[in-house]
């Protein structure tokens, strides 16, 4: 399959056409930002580890029974996807508190919650991607009711899947965001999981593994995506 013309080019990855209407090819960059794109950056080969990694974590999320819009890897950096419409929803997990939670409630980052946490954040970088509820999401007709209760289900399952995976590879999945979108009228697990999308921290030395090192200055930014990359593959 072949890249046609450019449909789009994110702040991590560019979107092209293929001569299927129902397929795309997505293309993982090494451009790396932070704090609504105010902080910008590049992390050598980050489009390369987020690429091979997005996919062995979406073909088990696969084979556990959410549907993704992975069809197949084409090389070290593109992959070729299903077309999907977009939610404009940002979907957080949170297993441990860190980041945004901890600094909007007043919680120490390390504080592990009794269940889950999920959030809403509705997509917008005018807005600056703002914190959004279930009856916000129905209001502003952002997902329907069957939608919103399927999202639910599969972020849990993703959660579920994802914490046993990085567990037998010595990470802590501290919190990830998630992406849906609509495919055909399905809803399927699109965008990635990588690094750049959630916090991992070392099971023994609970050493930040993730795009916090990049957003807090924290050094190591290239060895550690490897080393993740690394763990992932083990
Ligand atoms: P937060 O604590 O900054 O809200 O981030 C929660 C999780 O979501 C964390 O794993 C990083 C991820 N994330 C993104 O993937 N994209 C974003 O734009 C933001 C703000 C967070």
């Amino acid at each position: 399959m072949e890249k046609l013309e450019q449909l789009y080019e994110g702040k991590a990855k560019k979107v092209y056409n293929t001569e299927d209407p129902d397929l795309l090819i997505v293309s993982y960059k090494d451009d790396a930002t932070a704090f609504n794109g105010q902080k910008k950056g590049q992390i050598a080969d980050k489009g390369v580890v987020n690429n091979i990694m997005s996919n062995i974590i979406f073909q088990i999320l696969e084979d556990s029974g959410v549907p993704t819009h992975l069809v197949r890897q084409l090389s070290d950096r593109e992959t070729l996807v299903k077309r999907v419409r977009i939610l404009p929803l940002e979907v957080i997990v949170r297993n441990v508190a860190a980041g945004s939670f901890s600094n909007r409630y007043g919680v120490e980052e390390g504080r592990p919650f009794a269940k889950p946490v999920l959030e809403f954040s509705y997509k917008n970088d005018e807005l600056g991607d703002p914190l959004i509820n279930d009856d916000h999401i129905l209001a502003l007709e952002l997902a329907t009711e069957e939608q919103l209760a399927l999202v639910r289900q599969y972020a849990l399952k993703v959660n579920e899947v994802m914490k046993e995976f990085f567990l037998r590879r010595d990470l802590r999945l501290i919190d990830y965001k998630i992406e849906f979108g609509v495919h055909q009228g399905e809803l399927i697990l699109a965008d990635e999981i990588s690094p750049d999308t959630c916090r991992l921290w070392d099971v023994k030395t609970n050493e930040k593994m993730d795009k916090d090192r990049f957003r807090r200055d924290l050094g190591n930014v290239e060895e550690t995506y490897q080393a993740v990359l690394a763990r992932v593959r083990a």
